[in-house]
């Protein structure tokens, strides 16, 4: 080989060292599921300029940023006109977006954004098509951490135009439509969390990060009641294999605090988002937040369990008749168990008995109960008095 190829092979070598290591790691981004708020749930069409600001003061006065909420996420309705040039402009309750973003980053928090792959989004505010490397290059140019790319007249627009009838044909433009955002986001160079929202359909999770979602909605939208929020979870059995760092199921924000949920209801909905190793995106009015509310939404060893390093989602192991048994392994070995009573019978008259074996485990093992807080020892066969909707969450540090 001539000396002058080995130069040429060298500089070329050290050109894609250099480019990989200025390249944004995409994977850098969502390493646990993210946390932070997001405006939908409780505020809808509401949402503007002065409530994300004070959602940001909010996290930092709860406490819930120094607990891991960092993302601000503006949900639909803040879209405006796009001008001569397709440059898209937010609406009057946005009068400057960077402002806003410039706010929210001054707090130590990161600002997310919402958007569609179609012209309209489900709100019917101006979605992306035809428009989606401006888009991304505005949204970095405002500073924006976070998009959530919800399908919405995606649907009518392209799907059902250009392919009527034929489900393969659509996949393949829903799958184009999805990477295409992701290149235009990848191309800004800013590191930017890329949530899918397309309601779980395609089996997204099989595909989903292969375009770049670093979370994908596995199923419709969530309302604040136990009977949806129960019916989401009864659709997440089997897709614990796709969740991962960097990628991750969405069973959709978190309802913690709103409507008419019971406090055992609103503990046993945020077990179950961290034994799924969901996103935890709190969507409940934080200036009025309940001081019960902000002990569920802030518990650091329910959130703990959540954000575990391992990344591994956790599953339902068997049930007896309403009452589930879920387990999820953590990093260092160690177990959660979570124990819900789902349904409306009196198990306090007839309690409900632990069968440990089914857990793989043998003998007394324990642990700490993570709602109480106190130490707490598991025992074959033990009986557990649960109220309806309540759950009972230990963690154990060394299973046997
Ligand atoms: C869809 C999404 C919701 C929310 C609304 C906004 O329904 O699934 O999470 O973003 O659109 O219009």
């Amino acid at each position: 080989m001539r000396v002058s190829t080995l130069l040429s092979m060298a500089a070329l070598a050290l050109t894609s060292l250099t480019a990989s290591s200025q390249a944004p790691a995409a994977s850098q981004v969502a390493l646990t599921p993210p946390m932070g708020w997001n405006s939908w749930n409780y505020f809808a069409g509401r949402v503007d300029d002065k409530g994300i600001r004070a959602a940001a003061d909010q996290l930092v006065a709860t406490g819930m940023k120094d607990a891991g909420y960092v993302y601000v996420n503006i949900d639909d309705t803040w879209e405006g006109e796009r001008d001569a040039n397709g440059v898209l402009h937010a609406n009057a309750k946005f009068p400057d977006m960077k402002a806003l973003a410039d706010y929210v980053h001054s707090k130590g928090l990161k600002i997310g954004i919402y958007s569609s792959p179609g012209s309209k989004t489900c709100g019917g505010y101006a979605g992306s098509l035809g428009h989606e490397e401006q888009d991304a290059q505005l949204y970095a140019s405002w500073g924006i951490d976070y998009l959530k790319y919800d399908m919405c007249s995606f649907i009518g627009d392209v799907l059902e135009k250009q392919a009527p009838n034929d489900k393969a044909a659509q996949m393949r433009l829903m799958i184009a439509a999805y990477a295409k955002m992701d290149k235009a986001l990848k191309a800004t160079g800013r590191p930017i969390v890329f949530s899918f929202c397309q309601y779980g359909w395609d089996a997204v999770w099989e595909w989903g990060p292969s375009v770049g979602a670093n979370l994908w909605r596995t199923t419709g939208d969530v309302t604040a009641e136990w009977d949806r929020i129960y019916a989401i979870v009864s659709q997440q059995e089997g897709l614990e294999a796709y969740a991962g760092p960097g990628h991750w199921n969405d069973p959709d924000m978190l309802e913690v605090g709103n409507g008419k949920l019971t406090l055992a209801e609103n503990r046993s909905h945020f077990t179950l988002w961290a034994m799924l190793a969901a996103p935890l995106l709190a969507g409940n009015d934080l200036p009025n937040m309940k001081p019960e509310i902000k002990a569920i939404l802030t518990n650091r060893d329910v959130i703990g369990i959540d954000q575990d390093s391992l990344g591994k989602q956790g599953a339902r192991i068997y049930s007896d008749g309403e009452v589930e048994v879920w387990t999820r392994h953590l990093a260092g070995g160690a177990l959660a168990i979570a124990v819900i009573d789902v349904g409306d019978a009196r198990y306090s008259t007839h309690p409900f008995h632990l069968n440990l074996s089914k857990l793989g485990l043998t003998g007394t093992q324990t642990g700490k109960d993570l709602w109480t807080g106190k130490a707490v020892e598991l025992t074959n066969n033990m009986p557990l008095e649960l109220l309806s909707h309540d759950v009972l969450l230990v963690r154990v540090d060394s299973p046997r």
